[in-house]
């Protein structure tokens, strides 16, 4: 445990590479998995977004010239809500011999038949991968976490200043985040609701992308998680967008560059959203869409 997500990112990755080693990373990667590649001296190369293509000419050109390679991702992608595609990244990762580090953070509680994660939701508990997430999304509480096999724990223990240097989680985090865990172990009924939830927002959407009007205005990003972004032309748009929503108690981001190349607004569901809320959402889009 770390006392937080952007440290257990920064505090694994700049333990397990150095200045002769080689970070191959997502280019819509979050800031902790970025800053922790410059933290540890790695030489690093940013690969086009998912795509597999580029990783493998990337890791087939230079992998040989580095003692070790550690590719990065996010495995749910904070501004987008797409997946990054683990089983073909995992299987690129053994032909070369690379560590794959994978971030969590918007996937624990929310994706996999027990909520373990986008891993679990491939299928690939048990490769061999760094599994890095947060208590402070879907378990409303604080603080980081690394999983990996006992080895590699050990290793973070006496090689990870963020983890060594700093006061651990505090008792009531902890209990939150350990009672979460149990209300997610007992209630999947909750994972359910989000999904459905989740389905009911797409198909509203995909629905009022029919009028001109909205379609002009807002392009949907493909999405397979409860962050859907809708992309708009510009960020003061973006940001009329987002007030107009604000004042009619839909709370939602207005995203804009250099944190993402494109402005969006950003929307991100819970499992107690009811149709209600949703109609409220969509209905407001579409008068926002009229602006
Ligand atoms: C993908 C991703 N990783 C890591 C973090 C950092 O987690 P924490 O808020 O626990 O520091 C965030 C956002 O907070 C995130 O979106």
């Amino acid at each position: 445990m770390f006392s937080s997500g952007y440290l257990a990112n920064l505090g694994a990755i700049a333990a397990l590479v150095g200045q002769r080693d080689l970070v191959l990373s997502d280019e819509f990667n979050h800031s902790s998995l970025k800053n922790g590649a410059i933290l540890s001296k790695a030489t690093v190369l940013e690969y086009a977004h998912c795509d597999l293509v580029d990783l493998q000419t990337k890791l087939a050109q230079q992998h040989d010239r580095f003692r070790r390679c550690l590719i990065i991702t996010d495995s749910v992608f904070s501004m987008d809500g797409d997946l990054c595609p683990l089983p073909e990244l995992l299987n690129l990762a053994e032909q070369f011999g690379c560590m794959v580090l994978v971030d969590e953070a918007h996937a624990t509680g929310v994706l996999g038949e027990t909520g373990a994660g986008c891993v679990e939701h491939w299928g690939c508990t048990g490769r061999s991968l760094v599994q890095v997430g947060t208590l402070s999304k879907a378990l409303g509480s604080l603080g980081g976490y690394v999983t990996g096999s006992a080895e590699l724990i050990d290793f973070l223990r006496n090689r990870s200043p963020g983890w060594i240097y700093t006061t651990g989680l505090s008792p009531s985090d902890t209990a939150a985040a350990l009672e979460a865990i149990a209300i997610l172990q007992q209630e999947p009924g909750r994972r359910q609701q989000l999904w459905q939830n989740v389905g009911q927002l797409q198909q509203q959407v995909r629905d009022c992308l029919n009028q001109a009007a909205f379609s002009n205005c807002f392009k949907l990003i493909p999405s397979e998680s409860p962050i859907l972004c809708l992309q708009v032309a510009d960020a003061e748009r973006a940001i009329a967008i987002g007030q107009l929503l604000h004042e009619r108690g839909v709370f939602v981001a207005a995203v804009r560059p250099p944190t993402v190349p494109t402005s969006r607004i950003r929307i991100t569901l819970m499992a107690t959203h009811q149709p209600i809320h949703i109609h409220q959402l969509t209905a407001a889009l579409t008068l926002a869409a009229k602006l």
